[in-house]
């Protein structure tokens, strides 16, 4: 870093620069900070403020220098601080004078922040990825299982029988929600911070749209300490990928229920399953497991992230250097998740035997028995006073409402016709023909619009 020492008269302790270094963390932006050097450099020579032929020089030592990294031949050495300085010596080293020029009307303040904002841009793009495979395989698992019921359930009590499939759109729905929170990050990213140097602005004819366009970014930001300082969209990109670990950590833990001895409801594919080093009847969903215990690690860098922020006057200050190691652990535990996941739910097997069985206990049509005799007249409060007081009855006699006569029914309310053994949990279901239940027309419906929606893109 001796290129930058100019009015010390010594170099940094070897303790300060292992301290402050952040190369071993941030040369994964390497591709990013090129881009932006070479854009930057163009835009110079444009500007005549370097020549074309040292911008020639700067864009042939980058391009070489990128293909150094690429082939492992690059020496990231600590004491060169960080990946922007890392390539602008190694830059120096390559083309001497004219590497020198590079940093004209530019600051590692307004650098750092554009390969930030290049790399959650490119990031977001693969999380919405991600999440559009992981929704595409919850829907072919709901397909191909159109016809099974399970018990849907209120405090893990089996409440009303809903089917699989509705089950399953509901997590497609919280994916959407994150589909949306991610491109409202990418909205709030897309912004080109370069010409707010290190907080002011640049003493230089220089051309912002020009670099926005070269960059792709659809704006340019409109106040240069602003610029420097924000570090929204990355707090927001933790704040939505916490907030999808979340969901997924929901999905995880039906998973894991679900693959019990007891539940039954479903296999997991050999692929997706781990052994036990001592009992050897085990097959384990460590890969759900895993993901909701992860998902603890994102929700600890949100808060992590946050409080580097909060006390930080303007502009840049060096605490922020902290938000890549926290963004990088996030972005590597959300996107391998969302891949193994929709292998995960792709190839697990349904037990629609044992769903059939699950459904049929626990009294589970007791509200279709309200509605029933709300139908005949009676109010709700009422209905549903009687269908308890025949729950308890039934409990005492060990028996579930199919099992009981007619004349049981009736002495809790002269309501109860012969009809009333027709209700079943595939009347249950029917019945709830409203926007967004599970009776089994609206939910064909709902899975051709999901369809349709992720086709779309
Ligand atoms: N490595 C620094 C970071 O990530 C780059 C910006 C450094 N700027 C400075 N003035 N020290 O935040």
């Amino acid at each position: 870093m001796s290129h930058i020492r100019g009015r010390f008269k010594k170099p940094a302790d070897k303790l300060v620069a292992a301290y402050t270094a952040s190369l071993s963390c941030d040369r994964r932006l390497y591709r990013q900070d090129i881009a932006g050097s070479i854009a930057h450099a163009r835009m110079l020579a444009k500007q005549s403020i370097i020549s074309d032929d040292e911008a020639k020089q700067i864009v042939t030592g980058l391009e070489t220098i990128r293909k150094e990294i690429e082939q492992g031949k690059f020496a990231f050495r600590d004491e060169m601080e960080d990946i922007h300085m890392a390539i602008e010596a190694r830059l120096i080293e390559l083309i001497g004078e004219a590497g020198r020029k590079l940093h004209t009307a530019r600051s590692r303040n307004d650098q750092v922040s554009l390969d930030m904002r290049l790399f959650v841009k490119e990031t977001v793009t693969d999380t919405i990825g991600g999440l559009r495979g992981l929704q595409g395989a919850l829907l072919d698992l709901a397909e191909a299982n159109i016809d099974v019921v399970i018990p849907g359930y209120t405090h893990l009590q089996a409440a009303q029988p809903v089917l699989l499939a509705h089950h399953l759109l509901a997590y497609f729905e919280m994916l959407q929600r994150d589909v949306a929170r991610f491109g409202g990050c990418f909205g709030r990213a897309d912004v080109l911070p370069l010409g707010s140097g290190a907080l002011a602005g640049v003493a230089y004819a220089i051309d912002r749209d020009f670099l926005a366009r070269k960059l792709g970014f659809t704006r340019i930001s409109a106040n240069s300490l602003d610029a420097v300082a924000d570090r929204d969209f990355i707090v927001e990109y933790q704040a939505a990928a916490a907030m999808t670990m979340m969901h997924l950590s929901r999905l995880a833990e039906e998973i894991i229920l679900w693959s019990t001895a007891e539940f039954g409801f479903i296999t997991l594919d050999d692929a997706y399953a781990t052994g036990s080093s001592i009992m050897p009847q085990k097959k384990n969903p460590d890969v759900a497991e895993l993901a909701r215990g992860r998902a603890g690690r994102v929700y600890g860098g949100l808060t992590a992230l946050l409080t580097m922020m909060k006390g930080l006057p303007l502009a840049y200050n060096r605490d922020m250097q902290e938000d890549k190691a926290v963004l990088f652990e996030a972005v590597d535990i959300l996107l391998p998740t969302l891949e193994v996941f929709a292998g995960m739910v792709r190839t697990l097997e349904v037990n629609a035997e044992a769903t059939g069985v699950a459904v049929e206990r626990g009294y589970i049509l007791a509200t279709d028995l309200a509605d029933y005799l709300v139908k005949k007249g009676e109010s709700f409060r009422t209905a549903h006073e009687i269908v308890g007081k025949l729950v308890s009855y039934a409990l005492e006699k060990g028996k579930d409402f199919g099992q009981l006569d007619i004349k049981e029914y009736q002495q809790f309310s002269s309501h109860f016709g012969e009809d009333v053994l027709k209700i079943t949990v595939a009347s249950s279901l029917a019945a709830r023909d409203v926007p967004g239940g599970t009776a089994p027309e609206r939910v064909r419906q709902a899975l051709a619009e999901a369809r349709e929606l992720i086709a779309g893109r």
